[in-house]
């Protein structure tokens, strides 16, 4: 079956006891078992749950894997690949990380003995002075296209360079969705989705998962879920379900508008500079268009002035909500350095490039007009 046709019906099959063609969400706790140890492949919630079930089966579908473990939010997905691991071991994050990826590999697994080096750009050489930085490269972990700076990284160059030191490759597919890039076919062994953005859509759910290309690699992980527990509930597994069925055609709506938008803004008076995949002049322009079936929804922007004019614009968004959070339906604007991205040290980040003028914009499917004339009168 094709993408679409997989997420209305993967792992949602019409109930066997009641015929439901909608998968019921199952809030039972626990399971009754006919004599000790004789039950139906179901115990207790936090081990199997049927509408945690169903969502694992569609989402290892549209990532092309072998087996998917849900789990609480994005960064409980991304903490479970990290307990896994042995101290001692060393991570290799990309340059441009989701700051509280960051957070956690600095604050929390750097202090439990892993060893994390990042690298200094999106280029093949950077990551390589990275893992040959450390004793014992393990994981290699890459967000492709990067949060806030919508940087392109090359899947299948880095995973090749990684298979050669015998490393685990992570991708963080939460921007780009399975829908316009499929990283376990480039290669990667992982991927990890905040399914809290573009796969609920429609931010009213906290959710993350770990897709795994073969069922070993996900053992310690699938082991965790259970005995760390950090598992979605029953309704927020059907609500990410239930976005999962329109995640194609939503897509193709945020990469129109989104593509529309970052033309506008590349000639619009008072924006220094436009970071969008999809523009020619993008420097992963080429990449992107290798390993993605479009450029997604995300825009960031370089505002000229201050970054009082960048929080005046940002105040001024009447249909763009100033929020944390992307890849809903509706627009939201977020100003990183203070908002997503205040927990990476101001110096770093500003090397980095995430400055007090850059605003990044996920950009819903409204009517595009709307969109535009809402920036233009903010500007
Ligand atoms: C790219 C990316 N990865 C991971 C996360 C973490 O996900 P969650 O907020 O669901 O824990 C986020 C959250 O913004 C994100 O943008």
């Amino acid at each position: 079956m094709k993408f679409s046709t997989r997420a209305i019906h993967v792992g949602q099959e019409p109930d066997p006891t009641t015929g439901s063609t909608i998968p019921p969400v199952h809030l039972s706790t626990t399971y009754t078992q006919s004599a000790p140890g004789q039950h139906k492949g179901y115990e207790y919630s936090r081990t199997q749950n049927p509408t945690r079930k169903a969502l694992e089966q569609c989402l290892a579908s549209l990532e092309e894997g072998e087996d998917c473990a849900a789990f609480a939010s994005g960064l409980a997905a991304t903490a479970a690949i990290f307990q896994a691991m042995e101290p001692g071991d060393g991570v290799v994050g990309g340059h441009d990380l989701y700051g509280g990826t960051f957070r956690l590999l600095e604050k929390v697994f750097h202090r439990w003995g892993l060893e994390v080096r990042f690298a200094a750009d999106s280029s093949l050489e950077a990551h390589d002075r990275a893992i040959t930085s450390l004793s014992r490269p393990r994981l290699l972990w890459l967000e492709t296209p990067t949060n806030p700076l919508l940087d392109i990284v090359d899947i299948s160059a880095l995973a090749q360079l990684a298979k050669t030191r015998a490393m685990t490759v992570v991708v963080d597919n939460t921007f780009a969705t399975p829908y316009l890039q499929k990283p376990l076919s480039l290669g990667a062994d992982l991927v990890v989705h905040s399914t809290t953005k573009y796969l609920g859509g429609h931010s009213d759910v906290v959710g993350g998962a770990v897709v795994a290309r073969q069922k070993e690699v996900m053992e310690g992980i699938r082991f965790l879920q259970n005995a760390a527990g950090a598992v979605p509930g029953p309704m927020d597994s059907y609500l990410v379900l239930r976005g999962l069925k329109t995640l194609a055609v939503r897509m193709e709506r945020h990469c129109d508008n989104a593509r529309r938008l970052a033309e506008i803004l590349t000639k619009t008076r008072g924006v220094a500079r436009v970071f969008y995949p999809g523009l020619p002049e993008h420097s992963g322009f080429q990449v992107a268009g290798k390993q993605m079936g479009d450029f997604g929804g995300m825009i960031s922007i370089q505002l000229e002035g201050d970054a009082e004019r960048a929080h005046r614009f940002c105040s001024r968004l009447k249909v763009f909500s100033l929020a944390e959070s992307l890849g809903g339906v509706e627009s939201l604007c977020c100003h990183p350095a203070t908002m997503t991205h205040a927990s990476i040290p101001r110096e770093l980040r500003e090397t980095r490039g995430v400055t007090d003028t850059l605003v990044r914009l996920s950009v819903g499917i409204e009517d595009v007009e709307d969109l535009i004339a809402d920036i233009e009168q903010a500007l």
